[in-house]
């Protein structure tokens, strides 16, 4: 058996699996989200230990004779995090997270610091662990001064399950102190953000060994002191889980944030239209990616304010439109990366008109985050990474009508895997089953069966390139008010 524990933003989710990765058991726990001030977004780690305690006790309970037979661990999670210790690991105040747009102003200092660009391969963007850093420098500077250890979201929950200090390539990525190509720490970098290598974990592949669980957990749960895998982000986690490692391959993920992901086996950082470059969890390999930071969010906002469950306001969209909404939403409602990179761009909703009724908004909603996937389609075309059909994950996926849009406003042909849940926690199962054996080949990352093949509607296609087009107009425009 191997574990794979997903740390989303919105939950804990363990994956027991067998040797064949058949799924042998699944466990979740809700993790919320604090948003103390507009643009704010940040989770308390005590919660994520809280929640894998949790999900780990109830698959002892459900699944205590499949679990005593575990042979490793991998560990996925929101990537950019940054998880501040003190000398003794006490938690110095909550993790900032990905979607924290508050260091935009820190984001102008640092590029003007150092070459970010050249060594870390990406824009220096608000969201990123080294702008948060100086934030805290700025604003905190008692809790700065403090800082021993800094720690992406999943390597303190490593820290908790093994003792060890330790990152992995695909996440340590997304901190802007790696120099992305050699897969080292940057000093340069560190420094300019006023701190040292002794501020950051060690190093280690996500298909490597990281560690070796806690004697009191393993014997709470009933398990042996097995390997903990360094794991990958949630993004190259998801990536490992569906196969997706080489040049060629990609995914599209329609969660919480939105991710255009394709694998590459070169470094090729491009930071134009802000492409994020990062490394993949195996070694020698990378990826690109765009990244919309509010996808299925936009849902679950929608949901919020309408008082109605997001499985409710999907199916108010049939699976195939007749013709696009008349109403245009722009999803930045958390800012954006991909191709903005603007911690303070807004949402809108335009062309509303009084006989406009739910339905139409919902789906101006699904087409507005399908518009955000066309505009990293066409970056990363801009890179030199042509895209024409990826998977499909994350929870928004579930949504027929959202896939179509998406296949039909992007042009991208979207692969449904045959069945199962391939997600970041089957990944990082993945992960922990090539650190245990040593194997990273594809008897590993195998690619799942296609079940269905969702293709552009092309009776669509003329009336949503106009509508990409007024889309496109929408940013500027709505920055130009300057609410
Ligand atoms: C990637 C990113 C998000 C988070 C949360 O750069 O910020 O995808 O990893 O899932």
């Amino acid at each position: 058996m191997y574990l794979g524990i997903d740390m989303g933003t919105s939950g804990i989710k363990a994956m027991l699996v067998d040797e064949r990765f058949e799924t042998v058991a699944v466990a979740h726990a809700a993790l919320d989200v604090s948003r103390p001030h507009s643009g704010w977004s940040e989770q308390a780690p005590a919660d994520w230990i809280a929640a894998t305690e949790t999900v780990l006790d109830s698959l002892r309970a459900s699944h205590g004779e499949a679990l005593a037979t575990l042979r490793g661990i991998g560990l996925s999670g929101h990537m950019h995090g940054a998880t501040l210790l003190d000398a003794s690991d006490a938690v110095l105040r909550p993790c900032i997270l990905w979607n924290d747009g508050r260091s935009g102003a820190q984001c102008e200092t640092l590029t003007a610091r150092a070459d970010f660009h050249g060594i870390a391969g990406n824009l220096v963007m608000a969201g990123f662990t080294a702008p948060k850093l100086l934030w805290v420098a700025e604003n905190e500077p008692e809790i700065f001064a403090k800082t021993a250890k800094v720690l992406l979201p999943k390597d303190y929950l490593r820290l908790w399950l093994t003792g060890e200090h330790v990152s992995e390539m695909s996440d340590a990525a997304g901190t802007l102190w790696l120099d992305t190509g050699r897969r080292d720490w940057s000093d340069t970098l560190l420094e300019a953000t006023g701190l040292t290598r002794d501020h950051m974990p060690a190093l280690v592949e996500g298909s490597d060994v990281s560690g070796h669980l806690r004697k009191d957990l393993a014997e709470r749960w009933g398990v042996a002191q097995v390997p903990v895998a360094g794991g990958a982000g949630d993004n190259a986690a998801t990536a490992c889980g569906m196969g997706v490692m080489r040049p060629g391959t990609g995914f599209l993920s329609l969660g919480t944030s939105g991710v255009l992901f394709a694998a590459s086996d070169r470094y090729q950082p491009n930071t134009g239209d802000a492409v994020h470059t990062f490394c993949h969890a195996v070694p020698e390999t990378w990826h690109q990616m765009g990244v919309i930071l509010s996808a299925s969010d936009s849902m679950s906002w929608l949901s919020e304010i309408t008082g109605r469950g997001v499985p409710e306001l999907a199916a108010l969209v049939p699976e195939r439109v007749e013709a696009p909404a008349r109403v245009t939403f722009l999803p930045y409602l958390s800012g954006e990366r991909t191709p903005l990179n603007d911690p303070g761009a807004a949402g809108a909703f335009v062309g509303l008109r009084r006989d406009v009724a739910l339905p139409e908004m919902v789906q101006a909603v699904m087409e507005g985050v399908a518009m955000a996937f066309a505009d990293s389609v066409r970056v990363l075309r801009k890179a030199g990474t042509p895209i024409e059909a990826a998977f499909a994950v994350g929870g928004g996926a579930r949504s027929r009508a959202w896939l179509t849009l998406c296949a039909s406003i992007t042009g991208l042909r979207l692969l449904v895997p045959k069945d199962g849940d391939f997600g970041a926690a089957f990944g990082a199962a993945k992960l922990a089953a090539a650190a245990a054996t040593g194997e990273t080949g594809d008897a590993i990352f195998a690619q799942p069966e296609v079940g269905e093949e969702i293709l552009p509607d092309t009776d669509l296609r003329e009336a949503y390139a106009k509508k990409y087009d007024a889309y496109m107009r929408g940013y500027p425009a709505v920055k130009s008010l300057e609410f």
